[in-house]
C-alpha cells in the first residue's frame, strides 16, 4: 500500500472535509454520542486562525486521494508560576474505509517527526491510551500536567520529543482558542 504524507494544501480541504465527516460520523454513530459540535469545524477554525501551523497540518494520500488527516496546534501548560508551551495533536482522522490499515499510525509518527525536526519539546494528546502509548506517550498525570488541578484524566497523554522535554513542566493545559466556545468552555 502506497501512502504519503505531506502538508496539507488549499486544494485538499474539500476531501479533508470529507475525511474528517466520514471518521467522526462513524466514531459517533458507534458511541451514540452526537455533539452539535464538529471535527471538521474545528478544523476550518484552526485554520482561519493565527494558531494554525501548516508544516504540521498534514494529509496521508492514497492513489491521489486524501484518505486521513492530522493537525497540530500550540498548546500552552499554566504552572504556579509560569506557563510551558508544548503542542496539541488533535483533531486526527482516517476515512471509515481505510481504517485499521496503519495510516492513523503513520499520521502521528509523521507529525511527530516533524515537530521534533521543527524543535518542539513536547507533545500532548488526548486519547485512546493504547492507541498513544505504543508512540511512546505516557499518562500527563506523571508530570502533574492535566486538565484540572486534580492532574487525573486517564486520556490525557504526553511525550517528550526531546530528552527531559518536560523536565521541571507541570501545569493545567490551556488549549489554543479554537477549542474554546465563546462561553470559554472547551469544545
Ligand atoms: C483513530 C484513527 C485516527 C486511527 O487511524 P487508523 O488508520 O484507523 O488506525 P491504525 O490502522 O493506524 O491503527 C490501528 C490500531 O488502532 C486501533 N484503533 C483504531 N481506532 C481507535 C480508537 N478510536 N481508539 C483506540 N484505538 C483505535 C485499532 O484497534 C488498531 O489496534 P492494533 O494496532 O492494536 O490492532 C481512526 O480510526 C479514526 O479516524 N477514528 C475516528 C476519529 C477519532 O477517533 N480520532 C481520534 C480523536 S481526535
Amino acid at each position: 500500500m502506497e501512502i504519503f504524507i505531506r502538508k496539507e494544501t488549499k486544494e485538499d480541504y474539500d476531501q479533508i472535509r470529507e475525511v474528517i465527516k466520514s471518521a467522526f460520523k462513524a466514531m459517533k454513530a458507534n458511541e451514540e454520542n452526537d455533539n452539535e459540535f464538529n471535527e471538521w469545524t474545528l478544523a476550518e477554525k484552526i485554520r482561519k486562525s493565527e494558531y494554525y501551523i501548516n508544516d504540521l497540518s498534514l494529509v496521508a494520500v492514497k492513489n491521489g486521494t486524501v484518505v486521513g488527516h492530522i493537525m497540530f496546534t500550540p498548546l500552552k501548560i499554566k504552572g504556579d508560576v509560569q506557563n510551558y508551551e508544548s503542542l496539541d495533536l488533535a483533531p486526527v482522522s482516517v476515512h471509515v474505509d481505510f481504517q485499521n490499515q496503519g495510516i492513523g499510525k503513520l499520521l502521528v509518527q509523521s507529525g511527530i517527526d516533524r515537530a521534533k525536526a521543527l524543535g518542539y519539546k513536547s507533545l500532548i494528546v488526548m486519547g485512546h491510551p493504547k492507541y498513544y502509548q505504543a508512540f511512546g506517550f505516557k499518562l500527563a498525570s506523571n508530570w502533574k500536567i492535566g486538565l484540572d488541578t486534580e492532574f487525573n484524566s486517564k486520556y490525557l497523554f504526553a511525550l517528550e520529543l526531546v530528552e527531559g522535554g518536560l523536565d521541571g513542566v507541570s501545569g493545567i493545559v490551556e488549549y489554543s482558542p479554537p477549542f474554546y466556545n465563546e462561553n470559554g468552555e472547551l469544545i
